[in-house]
């Protein structure tokens, strides 16, 4: 990848884009004319973003990663050379079986859930924030369910806990970086028609990633650290006001 290679254009990393929010949100980006890198984890997971026409345009690339795997994290690094981006959004993410109480679940099923929803993307924070520009966005793609005053106790307990700690960790990253000019997001889309949120959710992909896409241009620009419910209308589950952080630390180059 050229480093710099269109001044003119933004620049973004989705970390997980093979299908459901993470598919809609690279091509969201791409209809608004972002350079997009969408990261999958492995071949078979190319297949829809490959037929977007912006692949055939140049647009977007679709590098090889697993969120776990520290070899692929490292890969990409270098492949992205000094490419600086404008937006670093991590959105892969896992349910577990959300019918299993958290005392039956196994450890390796736990790890993985916890592993991936919570440390990983505080790995691929730390390992990305440099190449996002300063104004730039740190977005990971948190949920409702991280809540725990707002834990209703109908399942998906793991998968709570994971999203908690999720949001514990990036707060504290965030908390040590700041005043370094980027605004670190948690942003919770709304309960969305995919293989995980599954048939019965009130919103479509498209309005959920451009709600995110939106959220993110509108708390870019300086350093603020905020938890983000998308406000949508059509959202029974989700009724908050998008809640703004106020930008800590002054203006930023
Ligand atoms: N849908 C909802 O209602 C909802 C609500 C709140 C929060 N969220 C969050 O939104 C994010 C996206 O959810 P979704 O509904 O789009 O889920 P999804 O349809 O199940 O898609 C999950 C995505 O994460 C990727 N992924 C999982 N494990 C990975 C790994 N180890 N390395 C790289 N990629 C990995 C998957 O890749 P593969 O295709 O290779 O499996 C897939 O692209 C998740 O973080 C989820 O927790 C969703």
């Amino acid at each position: 990848m050229e480093p710099n290679a269109d001044r003119d254009s933004k620049h973004a990393l989705i970390i997980g884009a093979s299908r459901g929010l993470g598919l809609g949100l690279a091509r969201e980006y791409l209809r608004r004319g972002w350079h997009v890198v969408a990261s999958v984890r492995n071949n078979a997971g190319r297949e829809a973003l490959q037929s977007l026409p912006a692949a055939v345009e140049g647009k977007l690339s679709v590098p090889t990663l697993d969120v776990n795997c520290r070899e692929d994290i490292d890969s990409l690094r270098r492949d992205l050379k000094e490419q600086p981006l404008d937006l670093l959004l991590i959105n892969a993410g896992v349910a577990g079986d959300p019918t299993v109480p958290a005392e039956e679940v196994s450890a390796y099923d736990f790890a993985e859930v916890m592993l991936t929803n919570a440390l990983a993307p505080v790995r691929l924070t730390a390992a990305f924030n440099s190449h996002v520009k300063s104004g730039g966005v740190i977005a990971a793609t948190s949920s409702n369910m991280g809540s725990v005053s707002s834990n209703s106790g109908d399942g998906w307990e793991v998968y709570r806990a994971s999203k908690a700690a999720l949001n514990q960790l990036m707060k504290s990253f965030a908390a040590r970086h700041e005043g370094d000019c980027r605004t670190y997001l948690l942003v919770s889309p709304g309960w969305v028609r995919t293989d995980m949120g599954g048939s019965n959710a009130p919103l479509d992909v498209e309005t959920s990633a451009a709600g995110i896409a939106d959220t993110n241009r509108d708390l870019s620009g300086g350093w603020r650290r905020s938890f983000c419910r998308l406000s949508l209308p059509s959202d029974p589950v989700v009724g908050l006001p998008a809640r703004r952080a106020p930008r800590v630390g002054g203006s930023c180059p």
